[in-house]
């Protein structure tokens, strides 16, 4: 079924927004969106993002909770997955995931939706994590993609 219900407040995206205006710096948008939906979120458990660095890698970027992996080929993990399918990926249970990267043995669920940059490249992925099972939806999904495709749209 295709859950469109929100964990998301739309105050805290408007913030998000108002934090960033004007801001063309990626890593300045990465570090500002880590910290608020970390501290926004109860349920987010670890929020950050990974780089496009070369062709087919990405490294650990701004992020928020325990320490995350710090490579990721596009061929592992959920986060690979959205880099190569340039798609989002939401996961219920991780552990029935063919390829789970698992960086903290809590994580239950995991979010994961790709950036991209005004030309369409892609600069890499938003991933968020979750303690408690199935806590992702589509309606979160597409504010956080419509947030992210905002902020990005100018950086570089
Ligand atoms: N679980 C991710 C790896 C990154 S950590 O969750 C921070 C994955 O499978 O791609």
């Amino acid at each position: 079924m295709d859950q469109v219900s929100s964990t998301i407040k739309p105050d805290l995206i408007a913030r998000i927004c108002a934090l960033c205006d004007g801001e063309d710096d990626k890593i300045a948008i990465m570090a500002t969106v880590s910290a608020e939906l970390y501290h926004g979120v109860d349920g987010f458990d670890w929020v950050g993002f990974y780089r496009v660095v070369s062709p087919g890698l990405m490294k650990i970027g701004p992020y928020q909770g325990g320490h995350g992996c710090l490579v990721i080929p596009f061929e592992r993990g959920v986060c690979g997955a959205a880099a190569r399918q340039k798609a989002i990926q939401i996961v219920d249970d991780v552990e029935r995931f063919d390829g789970h990267i698992a960086c903290s043995a809590s994580t239950k669920s995991e979010l994961v939706i790709p950036c991209f940059d005004a030309c369409g490249e892609l600069l890499g992925v938003l991933d968020i994590d979750s303690d408690k099972p199935a806590f992702f939806n589509t309606g979160d999904a597409r504010k956080l993609d419509q947030m992210l495709r905002c902020l990005f749209s100018g950086a570089n």
